[in-house]
């Protein structure tokens, strides 16, 4: 069996963060979304992955490399233009030939792996098993429909969803997804999307087996997302300090604070992840929270957010919460004169300001 990572398409919805940055790349808990799904596959020991990559190829390449981390052999494979999942499919068919295969969308993020689950299908070999988790917004997902057990309905981001039931972004296949894949038209967002292949193999009466799964599932495409696959990972940490910890400092519950790292007259409030060469002086940082390498906080206090590499937070007075904070921003408390603020902020941005 091969595993297929989808890793193309353009990151809209965590713009800004994203202009830069491939959106499967945006750490959580300090190590980028794709990883969680490269190590999900290898734990299920499948062996060759093929990476579908688009306009951000060169960072993930870079990220990933051969895959030889994951005991993994990784090939990349080009899809010249985003032009939805099934498409993705249809562009790796050289690679995947007749062989059975996973594949597992790059910003997905599912607990416990998914080892069981290929196991299920290598011994029922069914031509696909699709996995749904019950979630409170259907209309922002695949939604299907079931009857005792049958898969009967997948509609893609329905306006009325017709059950609760989400398809997660891994799904199981073998050589009949290619009839499929050649056989649907673009939806109404331009996209060929895989709901309408699976739903293709449905009325051709193949046999497309659901797994409700019960665990936690996250689509990290949206802050909100992001923020609580974040909250759920640190929560899963193990306690381990390799920094340097001065006695005016206050460490509690599960923290992890990397090599290089500097904490000093500051309370860090787990669960939190500080980075490497990482600087926490004179602050507060509250629970949930992952702050990435090289960063600087003086004087600041923050909660339930992430900070990514290279950034500094100096001497802001009010608690900063529920924020992402891309690469290489500079937060600080501006000159006293005149009273104002003072942005720059890219295209797309967001931000939200509560008067004392
Ligand atoms: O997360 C689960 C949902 O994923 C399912 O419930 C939906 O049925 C399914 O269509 C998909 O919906 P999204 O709209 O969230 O998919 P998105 O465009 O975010 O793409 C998912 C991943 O696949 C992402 O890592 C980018 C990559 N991708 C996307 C497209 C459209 C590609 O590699 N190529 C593409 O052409």
């Amino acid at each position: 069996m091969k595993g297929l990572i989808l890793s193309g398409g353009k990151g809209v919805r965590l713009r800004p963060i994203t202009f830069t940055n491939a959106k499967q790349l945006v750490p959580v808990a300090n190590k980028p979304v794709l990883f969680y799904g490269l190590e999900a596959i290898a734990e299920a020991g499948i062996e060759e992955v093929g990476i579908v990559v688009g306009e951000t190829k060169e960072e993930i390449k870079e990220a990933v490399g051969d895959g030889s981390r994951w005991g993994l052999k990784v090939t990349y494979i080009d899809q010249p233009e985003p032009l939805g999942l099934a498409h993705a499919v249809k562009v790796s068919e050289w690679y995947l030939k007749d062989e059975p295969f996973v594949m597992y969308l790059g910003d997905n993020l599912i607990k416990g792996g998914i080892a069981d689950l290929v196991e299920e299908f290598r011994s029922k070999r069914p031509n696909a098993q699709i996995l749904l988790a019950h979630v409170e917004d259907p209309g922002r997902f695949g939604v299907a429909e079931l009857h005792d057990d049958r898969v009967v309905k997948l509609t893609e981001k329905p306006k009325e969803p017709k059950s609760d039931l989400a398809l997660v972004g891994v799904y199981m296949f073998d050589h009949q997804i290619f009839e499929a894949v050649k056989s649907i038209k673009p939806s109404r967002r331009k996209e060929l999307e895989i709901t309408d292949a699976i739903q293709y193999m449905i009325d051709k009466g193949l046999n497309v087996q659901p797994y409700v799964i019960q665990g936690w599932w996250k689509d990290t495409g949206k802050l909100e997302d992001m923020l609580e696959a974040n909250r759920i990972v640190l929560d899963n940490l193990k306690r381990r300090i390799e920094g340097t910890i001065d006695k005016a400092s206050r460490l509690e519950g599960k923290v992890v604070v990397e090599k290089g790292a500097v904490i000093r007259k500051s309370v860090i409030r787990g669960p939190v992840i500080i980075g490497y060469n990482t600087l926490i002086e004179n602050s507060f940082i509250g629970p949930f929270t992952s702050i990435h390498d090289e960063v600087e906080i003086k004087n600041s206090e923050i909660e339930y957010s992430i900070i990514l590499k290279n950034s500094s937070i100096i001497n802001i007075k009010n608690r900063i919460s529920g924020s992402l904070i891309g690469k290489n921003v500079r937060i600080y408390q501006a000159p006293s004169k005149p009273k104002a603020y003072r942005f720059m902020l890219g295209d797309n941005s967001e931000a939200g300001i509560r008067e004392a």
